[in-house]
């Protein structure tokens, strides 16, 4: 692995990948420590194109109001500052970089995946988290990444893993520089392209799985997983069923 960065050289570092690579995103905040970059963003005076970057995140968000683990001195937390859009597209050019960007740090082959609608997994459990917020003209985009974590609290023990558990000597520098020189790619990508980067590492699809839409429950095989527009999942009570991707959420798989 390379030597560490030092913290106080980050924001020089990663201000470069982003120059270095045509996109949306123009500035680079780095804050030595914050609850949450999402909270971070409204609260000081970004602008659309901004990404915010804790070097640590004690009290990060999820989805559905879940917690996201303190970082401490070894995971990734970012937020990019973009103008308003669906939701879907947002969190599907945030998974494809995210994915991507892992797949690049790596100097070994890790094998991840996308799960639907947006975790990034492994054999092991998840590597990573995409939350999309949305208020006025801007969309937040959290993107969180594992990378160096070697234990978890006991809530997420079995259920999250890091890079260095998979066995990849990726470092937090090299995992961000490669995040935000993706990001910059995936986020003026159009939706065909980022559906097929998608579906190239959709890990979904043949799997049995428990969803929650529109106040049912269907319980069944994925058969095909359009992150743009929904998922066909056979049931063994109502043959194949469609459950559109903003109502449905996956409760068990
Ligand atoms: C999820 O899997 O539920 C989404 C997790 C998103 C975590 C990231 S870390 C950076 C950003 N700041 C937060 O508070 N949350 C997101």
């Amino acid at each position: 692995m390379r030597p560490r960065v030092a913290i106080e050289r980050w924001r020089l570092c990663l201000q470069r990948a982003i120059d270095s690579c045509p996109g949306p995103l123009r500035r680079v905040v780095v804050l030595e420590q914050t609850d949450s970059t999402q909270d971070a963003a409204r609260r000081l005076d970004t602008e659309i194109g901004d990404v915010i970057v804790a070097v640590r995140q004690t009290a990060g968000r999820g989805r559905f109001g879940r917690a996201w683990a303190d970082t401490g001195r070894e995971g990734v937390a970012a937020t990019f500052v973009v103008p308003r859009d669906r939701p879907e597209r947002l969190a599907i050019a945030a998974a494809v970089g995210a994915c991507q960007s892992v797949l690049a740090a790596c100097r070994q082959r890790v094998e991840i995946g996308i799960k639907w609608p947006n975790d990034i997994v492994c054999a092991h459990g998840k590597i990573g988290g995409v939350l999309v917020e949305q208020y006025d003209d801007r969309a937040l985009v959290g993107i969180g990444i594992n990378v160096r974590q070697t234990s978890w609290p006991e809530d997420l023990a079995g259920k999250a893993a890091s890079l260095a558990q998979v066995g990849a000597r990726a470092g937090r520098m090299r995992v961000l520089v490669m995040l935000l020189q993706d990001m910059q790619r995936t986020l003026c990508m159009g939706d065909e392209s980022l559906v097929m980067r998608f579906s190239a590492r959709e890990v979904l699809t043949g799997t049995r799985a428990k969803f929650r839409s529109a106040r049912r429950i269907v319980e069944g095989s994925v058969v095909r997983v359009d992150p743009m527009k929904g998922l066909a999942v056979l049931t063994d009570s109502e043959g194949e069923v469609w459950l559109p991707a903003a109502t449905t959420t996956v409760i068990k798989e």
